[in-house]
């Protein structure tokens, strides 16, 4: 059998914010290992470190203790700029807020990162994933005039246009009516299978995580269970 490639690896990563009396232990320890191509959805109640460990492992912040290894970058090695360059391209991320440029409209908030990347059609690519995401009619709008649930679409358009290696999302649904939240679920497993992403995806909803190969719960910042779903890749695997 063909061991899976191992594209995320974390080893009893801690985060711990502020001094003294003030010290907070947001993450306890953790123990990953997420394979490349893998869906995996991460559980939890609110508070119990879920945004934490996908900054930690995305590279937005950085871990107190332990490793974090991604597709190969030893993440604790690399200083600012090592740790830009091994994102970049590679890892898309959507956060619970979405962070939308808001002196950009819709288009440009997708397509000019493409172009910072050096991506030739950047403006037509973006188009093209703000359609598949319901917002052919919303280019040229700025992130104030586009509701809740249109601005976290265009965040999703905005991470997986530069079709990267790995996907982190952190609740994309959050904001949508469950039939919209459910064709962007599709999209977003469509896309993933086309590009053979990995994808690791916070959310509160039970029957979307069961869409996933994995599903790993969090509690007070450690993992409390990993057990397969019932994503292609989850079946039958211990
Ligand atoms: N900058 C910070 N300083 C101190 N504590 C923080 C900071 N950021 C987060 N925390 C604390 O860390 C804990 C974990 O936060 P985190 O955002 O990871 O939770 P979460 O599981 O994503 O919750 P939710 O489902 O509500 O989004 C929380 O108790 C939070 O208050
Ligand atoms: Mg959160």
């Amino acid at each position: 059998m063909n061991q899976p490639h191992i594209v995320i690896e974390a080893r009893d990563v801690t985060l711990s914010l502020g001094k003294g009396s003030a010290r907070v232990d947001i993450l306890k320890g953790i123990h990953l290992d997420v394979a490349s191509g893998e869906s995996l959805a991460l559980l939890g109640p609110s508070g119990s470190g879920k945004s934490s460990l996908m900054a930690v492992l995305s590279g937005l912040e950085r871990a107190t203790g332990g490793s974090i290894r991604v597709a190969d970058a030893d993440f604790g090695a690399l200083d600012e700029d090592g740790l830009a360059l091994a994102r970049r391209g590679r890892i898309g991320i959507v956060l619970q807020a979405f962070h939308l440029l808001p002196t950009m409209t819709a288009i440009e908030n997708v397509a000019v990162p493409l172009e910072l990347d050096g991506v030739e059609d950047a403006f037509a690519r973006a188009e093209k994933e703000l359609t598949a995401v319901g917002l052919g009619h919303r280019l040229s709008h700025y992130p104030a005039q586009l509701s809740g649930g249109e601005q976290q679409r265009v965040a999703i358009a905005r991470a997986i246009a530069p079709r990267p290696a790995l996907l982190f999302a952190d609740e994309p649904t959050g904001n949508l009516d469950a039939a919209t939240g459910q064709s962007i679920m599709d999209l977003l497993f469509a896309r993933q299978r086309e590009t053979g992403a990995t994808l690791v995806m916070i959310t509160h909803d039970e029957a979307l995580s069961r869409r996933c190969d994995r599903i790993v719960t969090m509690r007070d910042g450690v993992v409390i269970s990993d057990h397969d779903g019932d994503g292609p890749n989850g079946d039958g695997r211990a």
